[in-house]
């Protein structure tokens, strides 16, 4: 037998009625609280972490995964480290697990790597498979809006990869209202509904229910996830006083020490002070108010060690929001 073999925590689904909701009118339930593998798993990580933190995450009952061709860094890797996981110890569990991918950032070389032409978006999903050494995603995202392909080609090449079994569903990642319009109807018309939107939503980036995105879903029974809940970090304690060396920030890639002003961090203690008086940390704090939001299925976090993964979970058993909090919050 294999030294360090994986077998999943038998008690995984226990408190399964308060960790899933449904994904607006579909069969599908998703965790509160879902793992993102944008970073914090490449070949750049060390292994041993990101395995530990997947295998925190399905113990714990978390049956979501969402990647992307462009997740690592590099390019690839996270979406290599799943695959080897995968082949490693989490094939027997295939059916227990929710796993997405995307495509729509620069990706390779040459006119065809990027955006939203049909040759991409099916190139592209076909090397995702082969690098998470999966047949089917259970769900695949255009990643991001194409102003220049007809959306008629993007939209119909999603139907196709669906009708394939290549994908169970289809899903959208930062299209305006119009153009995610638009796309509902044309999936819904050939028999693909569109069962997810993926959005940034937190308490510091309001965009999706100022855009009337998030209601336009509620209203069709589109689900919502929202991506980067804790504003990649900040919405935590870690940057209240200083930068920790071993933080998103110190990498000064996607999160950049400029994000640091007076006013932001006035409110950072605004949210610890709320907090505190909830006998919570920032994180959960920061995840419950999103899981608050009407119209949100879940949050996708991203967690650097399976510490962090276990304290953003406890989100899930959080008490309502007072009127007087959600003011101050605003
Ligand atoms: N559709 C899109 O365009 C898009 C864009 C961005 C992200 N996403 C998706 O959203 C997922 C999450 O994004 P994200 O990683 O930015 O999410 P996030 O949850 O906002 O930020 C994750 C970072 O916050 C810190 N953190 C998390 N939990 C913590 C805790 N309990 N205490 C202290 N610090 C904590 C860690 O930073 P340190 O590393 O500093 O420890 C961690 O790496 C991605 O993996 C991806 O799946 C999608």
């Amino acid at each position: 037998m294999e030294e360090n073999q994986y077998t999943a925590n038998s008690k995984r689904y226990e408190n399964s009625s308060l960790i899933y909701r449904r994904c607006g009118h579909s069969g599908i339930l998703l965790p509160k609280v879902s793992l993102g593998l944008w970073q914090n798993f490449g070949s750049t990580s060390p292994f041993d972490k990101s395995r530990q933190i997947l295998h925190t995450a399905f113990d714990n009952g978390i049956t979501h995964f969402d990647l992307a061709n462009n997740y690592g860094p590099p390019y690839g890797t996270a979406e290599e480290t799943f695959g080897t996981i995968m082949e490693r110890d989490f094939r027997p569990y295939r059916d227990e697990m929710f796993i997405s991918t995307k495509a729509g950032y620069d990706m390779w070389e040459g006119p065809y790597g990027n955006w939203g032409s049909r040759k991409y978006l099916i190139a592209s999903l076909d090397q995702s498979l082969k690098r998470m050494k999966l047949d089917y995603v259970d769900l695949f995202y255009t990643h991001r809006y194409d102003p220049h392909t007809p959306l008629e080609e993007t939209l119909q090449a999603i139907v196709d990869i669906v009708r394939a079994g290549k994908a169970l569903y289809a899903g959208i990642s930062r299209w305006p209202l119009e153009a995610l319009k638009f796309a509902y109807d044309y999936l819904r018309e050939r028999d693909v509904p569109l069962l997810i939107y993926q959005g940034r939503l937190n308490l510091l980036d309001r965009a999706p229910q100022e855009e009337g995105i998030l209601d336009f879903c509620r209203q069709k029974g589109v689900g919502f996830i929202s991506f980067s809940p804790l504003a990649q970090g900040l919405l935590t304690e870690r940057y209240l006083n200083d930068i920790p060396q071993d933080s998103r920030m110190k990498e000064n890639r996607t999160l950049t020490a400029d994000r640091l002003t007076p006013e932001l961090i006035r409110y950072l203690h605004t949210v610890k002070s709320i907090a505190d008086s909830r006998g919570e940390n920032m994180a959960q704090t920061a995840l419950a108010w999103i899981l608050e939001q009407e119209g949100v299925t879940s949050t996708l976090v991203g967690a650097s060690s399976a510490k962090q993964l276990m304290n953003n979970l406890c989100c899930i058993n959080s008490a309502s929001f007072s009127e007087e909090h959600l003011n101050i919050l605003g």
